[in-house]
């Protein structure tokens, strides 16, 4: 008998995809079923903000020397915690951990894959009820299995993520993802308090009318930049403009409306900061995997961003990134 369900539960979904591979292990449905757990605390607590004592500065500075808030502390280790404590994980990388976390015990030793995040992101606008997110990326362990993971697992080129994702905090609580087989979007519906497949198979428009970059910094950016800043300004409706600035400062807001809408997110080097200021393992790099499976593309202005070699954690990089043809005409400059 085939039931026609009509609405599929982020479990639900991960179990019917492993069941279509005759070897899979689950280790992925089980990864992606502890960070949808741990994201759903997240959810609570964003959603008390204001009522609990959980917004503010934590009153310490993380490794790369920014102000850390309670909840980055607060999603961290609850993204830690569900994947120390699950069966799919070997270790974590985090933006608020000076070092990779390895977790190095008898069933952590034999699971193939470990997760670098940004527990949280757009940390300034959690005090004034702007939407957040939470950023991951999950690859397959270089290292012997059984044997604890090691650092080379976490700095892997971005092209071999076998899965990236991020949840926000929005006006709803959604969980994007993507493998190679396409991106997934599943909104948590409260009433069952489970994730559910709203956006299947969603495709990245080739055009789009939004551009997104923080225009504080024109005078910093070089002068090609500044170029290309113009033409989005300029665009007339022939040329497929007029073009429109969104810029929120959640970098999971805003490439996610990219994402869905059409459009380019610029976070570009400056004079004082060459490498512009996002992270690539746990921020440019999950996002440039989801983007091109969706269709759209990422680079650092020079090269792919999935085929920059790491060298450190945390690492930065510019960033650009959304709809393939809006890209393309940035690159033309
Ligand atoms: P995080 O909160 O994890 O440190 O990341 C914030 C990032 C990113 O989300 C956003 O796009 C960018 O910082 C905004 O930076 P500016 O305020 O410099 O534009
Ligand atoms: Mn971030
Ligand atoms: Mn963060």
């Amino acid at each position: 008998m085939v039931i026609n369900r009509k609405i599929q539960t982020l479990d639900e979904f991960t179990i019917q995809q492993m069941r279509d591979f005759p070897n899979a292990t689950g280790e992925l449905s089980g990864l992606l079923r502890d960070i949808g757990l741990a994201a759903k605390r997240v959810h609570v607590e964003v959603n008390k903000a204001g009522l609990v004592d959980i917004l503010g500065d934590a009153g310490t500075m993380n490794v790369q020397g920014e102000e850390v808030k309670k909840l980055d502390i607060f999603a961290n280790n609850q993204f830690m915690g569900v994947l120390r404590h699950g069966i799919s994980c070997a270790g974590i990388g985090s933006e608020e951990l000076d070092d990779v976390v390895i977790f190095d015990d008898d069933i952590s030793n034999q699971s193939k894959y470990v997760c670098l995040f940004d527990p949280l992101d757009g940390s300034s606008n959690i005090d004034v009820n702007v939407s957040i997110g939470t950023i991951f990326s999950v690859y397959r362990r270089v290292s012997e299995l059984g044997k604890p993971a090691t650092k080379a697992d976490f700095i892997q080129e971005g092209i071999k993520q076998v899965a990236a994702g991020y949840v926000i905090y929005g006006s709803s609580t959604m969980l994007v993802y993507a493998t190679r087989r396409g991106v997934n979007g599943f909104t948590l519906d409260q009433s069952i308090g489970e994730f559910t497949l709203s956006h299947s198979d969603i495709k990245c428009p080739d055009k789009g009318k939004i551009y997104s970059v923080n225009h504080g910094n024109f005078f910093r950016y070089e002068q090609k930049v500044q170029d290309y800043i113009h033409l989005c300004q300029k665009k007339d409706k022939e040329n497929g403009g007029p073009y429109t600035q969104r810029y929120i400062g959640s970098m999971v807001a805003d490439v996610h409306r990219n994402l869905i809408k059409g459009g380019i997110f610029m976070y570009p080097g400056t004079t004082d900061k060459p490498k512009g200021k996002l992270r690539l393992m746990y921020e440019c790099n999950p996002f440039a995997f989801i983007i091109e499976i969706a269709g759209g593309k990422a680079t650092n202005g020079n090269q792919r961003i999935l085929e920059i070699v790491p060298t450190d954690v945390h690492q930065r990089t510019p960033m650009f990134i959304g709809s393939k043809l809006m890209m393309e005409e940035m690159e033309s400059i």
